[in-house]
C-alpha cells in the first residue's frame, strides 16, 4: 500500500493539511518546530493508531481542538483506492476503511504497513527489551501468518495466570493456564524464529557494507531456556512465579541480543554508532519485506541529515533509492537531502503548520 493523498487535521500543530504524496520520496522540509516530525507522525498513527514520540493522547491532538482527524487513500499494488479514516477525541476511537468500521489495530495495522526511523530509534538498542520486541514483532506480524492469534491466545492465558498468582489462588487453579501457555509460545517461538533466520542476511549484508571489519551480532533470545519447555519451565518455578507476584519467562521476555566485537552495543559503541545500526536493522526489514510480499511498505525517516554524518547519509540515501517503497524524509533544508535519483520524487515546504507543495 501507499498513500496517494492525505488529510491532516488538527494534529499538533498541523491544523488543516492536505498533501497528494508521491508514491517514491516525499521530502519535507522546514525550520525548526514547523511541524515536519507531526507529519511523519500523523502517517505512523495512521497505521499504529499510536505515536513513536509519546504514549499520550493529549500531546497529539491540537491544543485548541477536541478531536485530530486523518483522512488517507491507500493504494494497494493493481491501484485499487481504499479510504482510511481516523477520528480520535480524548474519549473515542472510530476508525473506517473501505466504508467499514475497523475494531482492531491489527487490521488498519496490516492493511499499512508502516515503519518508522527517528531520532529516539536508537533506544532499541539502549532501551528495555520491550522496543526490541516490537521491532521483531513488526516483521513477524507482516509476514507470518498466524502470529497476531496465537499471541492473542498466549496473552489471554497469560494475563490469567497472572491474576491466579496474584489473587492467591492454589497451586492448581493457578496452573490451569500452563497447557495453554506451552501451546501458544511454541508456536510464537516458531514463527519469530523463522522471521528472524530470514530477516539475518539481509540484516548482515547491511551491516558488513556499514561497519567493515567489526564483529557485529544480533540474536534473538527466546524468553525461556533454550534446553527446557516452557512447561517445564512453569511448572518448576511456580513458587518463584508466586513470589514475584508473575510469570517470569516466556515469549513475552523475548529478547534481541545486539553484540560489537563481544562487548553489548548498549555501552560498547557511540550514540551515532547505535542511530546507523538501527537504521540498517530497520532497513534490514524493509528489504526482507519487500522481497517476499507483494504489499508496498512505507518507511518514515525523520531527521536523516541531522542524524548521521556525510557518508553516512549518502550510504544510508543509496540503500533507500534501490527499495521499491513510498518513503516520507524530513529536513531542516532541501538540499541537505539528494532526491535527483529518485524517478518519483516531491517536495513539501512546512512553515507553522501549514504545508505546500514545492
Ligand atoms: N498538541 C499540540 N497542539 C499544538 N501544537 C503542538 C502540539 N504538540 C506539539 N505542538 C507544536 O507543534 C510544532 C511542530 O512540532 P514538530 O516536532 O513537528 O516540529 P519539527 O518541524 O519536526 O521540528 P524540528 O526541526 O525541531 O524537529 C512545535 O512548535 C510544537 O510545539
Ligand atoms: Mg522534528
Amino acid at each position: 500500500m501507499q498513500l496517494s493523498q492525505l488529510t491532516i487535521r488538527d494534529f499538533r500543530n498541523l491544523r488543516n493539511v492536505k498533501i497528494d504524496p508521491s508514491p517514491g520520496i516525499n521530502l519535507i522540509f522546514g525550520k525548526n518546530a514547523s511541524g515536519k516530525t507531526s507529519i511523519l507522525e500523523s502517517i505512523y498513527y495512521l497505521s499504529h493508531l499510536r505515536s513513536f514520540r509519546t504514549p499520550y493522547l493529549t500531546d497529539i491532538i491540537n491544543h485548541e481542538a477536541r478531536f485530530l482527524q486523518l483522512f488517507a487513500r491507500a493504494e494497494n499494488q493493481q491501484k485499487k483506492s481504499i479510504p482510511i479514516g481516523i477520528k480520535r477525541s480524548r474519549q473515542k476511537l472510530e476508525v473506517r476503511a473501505n466504508q467499514q468500521a475497523i475494531k482492531r489495530v491489527a487490521d488498519i495495522t496490516s492493511l499499512l504497513p508502516v515503519l518508522a526511523i527517528h531520532p529516539d530509534s536508537y533506544r532499541l538498542i539502549t532501551g528495555s527489551p520491550t522496543q526490541r520486541r516490537q521491532y521483531l514483532d513488526w516483521g513477524v506480524f507482516h509476514v507470518e501468518h498466524g502470529f497476531f492469534e496465537a499471541w492473542q491466545r498466549y496473552k489471554k492465558a497469560l494475563t490469567q495466570r497472572n491474576a491466579a498468582i496474584r489473587s492467591g489462588q492454589d497451586k492448581k487453579y493457578c496452573q490451569l493456564w500452563d497447557a495453554e501457555l506451552d501451546h501458544a509460545a511454541i508456536s510464537i517461538d516458531e514463527l519469530r524464529q523463522r522471521y528472524f533466520q530470514n530477516l539475518t542476511p539481509y540484516m548482515n549484508q547491511l551491516i558488513t557494507a556499514f561497519f567493515p571489519g567489526q564483529d557485529i551480532r544480533v540474536e534473538y533470545k527466546r524468553g525461556w531456556k533454550e534446553n527446557e519447555s516452557l512447561l517445564e519451565y512453569l511448572r518448576q518455578n511456580y513458587d518463584r512465579d508466586k513470589k514475584r507476584g508473575m510469570t517470569q519467562a516466556g515469549p513475552h521476555r523475548a529478547d534481541i541480543q545486539i553484540s560489537v566485537d563481544g562487548k553489548s552495543a548498549q555501552t560498547g559503541i557511540s550514540r551515532g554508532q547505535q542511530k546507523t545500526l538501527v537504521a540498517l536493522l530497520k532497513l534490514a526489514q524493509v528489504k526482507q519485506f519487500t522481497a517476499t510480499d507483494i504489499r508496498h511498505c512505507i518507511l518514515l525517516y525523520d531527521d536523516l541529515a541531522a542524524e548521521l554524518d556525510d557518508e553516512h547519509r549518502c550510504q544510508i540515501l543509496s540503500v533507500l533509492e534501490q527499495m521499491p517503497i513510498q518513503l516520507f524524509l524530513t529536513a531542516i533544508e532541501p538540499q541537505q537531502i539528494d532526491t535527483s535519483h529518485w524517478e518519483d520524487r516531491k517536495m513539501f515546504h512546512v512553515e507553522q503548520g501549514i504545508v505546500e507543495a514545492f
